[in-house]
C-alpha cells in the first residue's frame, strides 16, 4: 500500500507534502518520510519509524524548505517497519524514489545491481528502482526517458515518484497496478496516491491510468500511454462536501463513523426508493435490461466488504432466488473459475482500489460473465471506473481502519440490489418489496435505537478486557455478521475472536469453551432462534460465559453466566443491518479498556493497493 505525495511549485513544499502524507495515513503508517531539492542545491530527506506525526516533529526541529519533493507514508512489505526501510530510497545524492506497490523480480535485480557496484542500504524492494535507473541515467540522461526505460524491467505494481537534484524543474512518476493522480494548481502541481492528500491545495484531478508515465513541471503536465504514446487525461473538478474533517464530539474517529450510521444509510437510500418498490435504475441506465438476463451472482470482496457479501448470498438466494457465489478476491483471482451462463459479477469494495479486488474484477472481463457490478463507496475508483455498472454506497469518508459505516452501507446497498433482482425477474412478490421498502426507510430510526445502547455495551466490554479469545456464533444470515464481529474485535482489541455458525459448535470449538473464553451471539426472532438456544445451552453446559444480543420479543433471560442484551425489534431480513451495530460498539469499547490504538491498530491498513 503506502501513500505518495510530491509537488512543483514556486513557494516552500513541505508543509503541503506533511499535511498530504497526514491525509494519506489510512494507507499505512509504519514509517514516514519526505525527500526536498533545497534552496542549497542539494536533496535532503528526512525519514523517522512510526506516523507522520513524528517525522512532524522532526522537520520542526530541523526544517527542510525546498520547491521540489516527494514524500510516503509506508505500510511494510519487504523490511521491517525502520528508518533504513523508510522511503524516499536514494540512489547516490541526487536521486530519490517513493514507491507503492511491490516489485516482485526485486531480488533478481538486485543481485544484477549489486554486480554493477550498487550499495543498498535497506531491505526494500524498492531501493532497486532507485539505482536501476541511477543506471538507466547512465545511458539516458533525461530523467522522464529513464524512467520509462526502467519501468520495462518491473515485474509488479507501482505507484511511483521521482525527484533528481540534476533535473529539479520536474517530478516524473509512473502507475502501474497502483494509483496516481496529479493535482493541477496555478503555477504548482502536486502528485498523490489519493485526490484528498491534495484537496487543500486544489480541486482540479488528472488520474493517471494503468501504464502511464507523467512529467510534471510547475506549469505543465506531460503524460505517455502504457505504449508510450503521448496522451492527453481528463481534467476532473472534484467537490465533495462529504468529508470528514475532524472527529467532532467523539474520541474517535470510529466511534463517530459507527454514529453515524443513521444518516450515511439515509443517504444510501436516497433517490432508490420508490413508494413501495426500489429504483432500478439508481444502478444505472442499463440496468433493468440486463438484470432481466442474471441467473447466478457471483460476488467478490476482501475483508469487511466480503462479510457484506456474505450477507448478500442468503439475500440473493431467499429474497430473489438467484443463486450465489461470495469468495473473497485473493482466492478468485488464482483460481479456475467455472463461469455459469448469464451470471453478475459483483465486486463490493469500500476504497475501490483494493489490489485484490481489482484483479479479480479484470479476469472477471476475461471469464465472460454478463456485466460486472461495483458497490463501492469511492465515485472516482478504479473499480467504479472498470466497472459497467455502480451503485455507490453513500458512506462519506471512513478514517477508522475497522471499516464500520461503510459495512452497514454495502449492505443496503446489496438489499437494493436483492430487491431490484427480484423485481425485474418477477421472482419477488411485490407486497414483500413493498414491505421491504417500508422496513428500510424505517431502517435508519432503528440504528439510532440500537446506538443509544451505547452506555449498555460500554458495560458489557468490561467482560473481555482480560481475556485472550472469543467466540462469536450465528445462524443464517447472521454467521457473517458474527465474523464481522469477531473480525472487529480482532482488528482493534488484539483479542483472538473466532466465528463459527452456531451448529458448527459442536464439531470442534465447543473444546475450547471453558469460563475464560467468552462467546458472543447474534439472536434475532426468527426461525432458528429454538435451535440457537440450544446451541447456546451447549456453551452453559461447559461453563462458557454467554453474551446474548437477543429481540426484545425472543424471550430471553439473564441468567448466571447469561447476559443477555435485549435489541429493538426488527424484520429479520434487515437483522444483519441492526445487530452489527451492537457488535461494533462493543469491540470499539473493549479496544478503549484496552488502550489500542483504535483508528489506527497495529500492522494494518485501510486501503490494501498491494497483493
Ligand atoms: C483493508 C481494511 C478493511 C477492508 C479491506 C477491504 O483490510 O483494513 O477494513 O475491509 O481492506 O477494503 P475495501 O476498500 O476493498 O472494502
Amino acid at each position: 500500500m503506502c501513500g505518495i505525495v510530491g509537488a512543483v511549485a514556486e513557494r516552500n513544499i513541505t508543509a503541503i507534502l506533511l499535511e498530504g502524507l497526514k491525509r494519506l495515513e489510512y494507507r499505512g503508517y509504519d514509517s514516514a518520510g519526505v525527500a526536498v531539492f533545497t534552496h542549497n542545491g542539494t536533496l535532503e530527506r528526512m525519514r523517522r519509524n512510526g506516523k507522520v506525526a513524528e517525522l512532524e516533529q522532526a522537520l520542526a526541529g530541523e526544517p527542510l524548505m525546498g520547491r521540489l519533493g516527494i514524500a510516503h507514508t509506508r505500510w511494510a512489505t519487504h523490511g521491517a517497519p525502520s528508518e533504513r526501510n523508510a522511503h524516499p530510497h536514494f540512489s547516490g545524492s541526487d536521486l530519490a524514489v517513493v514507491h507503492n506497490g511491490i516489485i516482485e523480480n526485486y531480488e533478481a535485480l538486485r543481485e544484477q545491481l549489486k554486480g554493477l557496484g550498487y550499495v543498498f542500504t535497506s531491505d526494500t524492494d524498492t531501493e532497486v528502482i532507485a539505482h536501476l535507473l541511477n543506471h538507466k541515467l547512465k545511458d539516458q540522461s533525461d530523467l522522464t526517458e529513464a524512467l520509462k526505460a526502467t519501468v520495462k524491467e518491473l515485474h509488479g505494481a507501482y505507484g511511483l515518484a521521482v525527484i533528481s537534484a540534476k533535473q529539479p524543474d520536474r517530478l516524473v512518476a509512473a502507475r502501474s497496478g497502483s494509483p496516481l493522480v496529479i493535482g493541477l494548481g496555478l503555477g504548482e502541481n502536486f502528485l498523490a496516491s489519493d485526490q484528498l492528500a491534495l484537496r487543500q491545495v486544489t480541486d482540479r484531478f488528472m488520474y493517471l491510468e494503468e501504464g502511464d508515465i507523467a512529467e510534471i513541471r510547475r506549469d505543465s503536465v506531460q503524460i505517455w500511454d502504457v505504449n508510450g504514446k503521448s496522451v492527453q487525461r481528463e481534467t476532473v473538478q472534484y467537490r465533495d462536501g462529504a468529508e470528514a474533517a475532524d472527529k467532532g464530539e467523539y474520541r474517535h474517529y470510529m466511534l463517530k463513523e459507527i454514529h453515524e450510521q443513521p444518516a450515511v444509510v439515509q443517504r444510501t437510500l436516497e433517490n432508490r426508493l420508490g413508494q413501495d418498490h426500489v429504483l432500478v435504475q439508481a444502478f444505472g441506465p442499463q440496468a433493468a435490461e440486463l438484470f432481466a438476463k442474471v441467473r447466478n451472482v457471483q460476488i467478490v470482496a476482501c475483508g469487511t466488504s466480503y462479510h457484506a457479501g456474505m450477507v448478500a448470498r442468503y439475500w440473493l438466494e431467499s429474497l430473489a432466488g438467484i443463486p450465489c457465489q461470495v469468495e473473497v478476491a485473493s482466492e478468485f483471482r488464482y483460481r479456475k473459475v467455472v463461469v455459469q451462463p448469464d451470471t453478475l459479477f459483483v465486486s463490493i469494495s469500500q476504497s475501490g482500489e483494493t489490489a485484490d479486488t481489482l484483479a479479480a474484477l479484470r479476469n472477471a472481463k476475461e471469464l465472460g460473465f454478463l456485466a460486472s457490478l461495483a458497490i463501492c463507496n469511492v465515485g472516482i475508483s478504479s473499480l467504479v471506473r472498470e466497472s459497467d455498472l455502480t451503485l455507490l454506497t453513500q458512506a462519506g469518508r471512513e478514517i477508522g481502519v475497522a471499516s464500520t459505516k461503510a459495512f452497514t452501507t454495502q449492505l443496503v446497498g446489496l438489499l437494493l440490489l436483492t430487491l431490484s433482482l427480484g423485481q425485474v425477474r418477477g421472482t419477488l412478490e411485490a407486497g414483500v418489496e413493498a414491505q421491504l421498502v417500508e422496513e428500510l426507510r424505517r431502517l435508519p430510526a432503528r440504528l439510532g435505537e440500537a446506538l443509544a445502547m451505547d452506555a449498555t455495551i460500554e458495560k458489557v466490554a468490561e467482560l473481555f478486557a482480560d481475556k485472550h479469545h472469543t467466540l462469536f456464533l450465528g445462524r443464517g444470515a447472521q454467521f457473517p455478521v458474527a465474523m464481522e464481529g469477531a473480525l472487529k474485535l480482532k482488528e482493534i482489541s488484539y483479542i483472538h475472536a473466532e466465528a463459527y455458525p452456531a451448529g458448527e459448535l459442536k464439531h470442534g470449538p465447543l473444546a475450547l469453551v471453558d469460563n475464560d473464553m467468552p462467546v458472543v451471539t447474534v439472536a434475532p426472532n426468527n426461525e432458528l432462534l429454538e435451535k440457537l438456544k440450544s446451541n447456546l445451552q451447549e456453551v452453559r453446559a461447559r461453563g462458557g460465559e454467554l453474551i446474548v444480543f437477543a429481540d426484545e420479543q425472543a424471550g430471553m433471560t439473564n441468567g448466571e453466566g447469561t447476559h443477555v442484551i435485549n435489541m429493538p425489534h426488527i424484520h429479520d431480513v434487515l437483522a444483519p443491518i441492526l445487530y452489527t451495530i451492537p457488535l461494533q460498539l462493543l469491540s470499539y469499547y473493549v479496544a478503549v479498556l484496552k488502550g489500542t490504538d483504535v483508528d489506527q491498530p497495529r500492522n494494518l491498513a485501510k486501503s490494501v493497493t498491494v497483493e
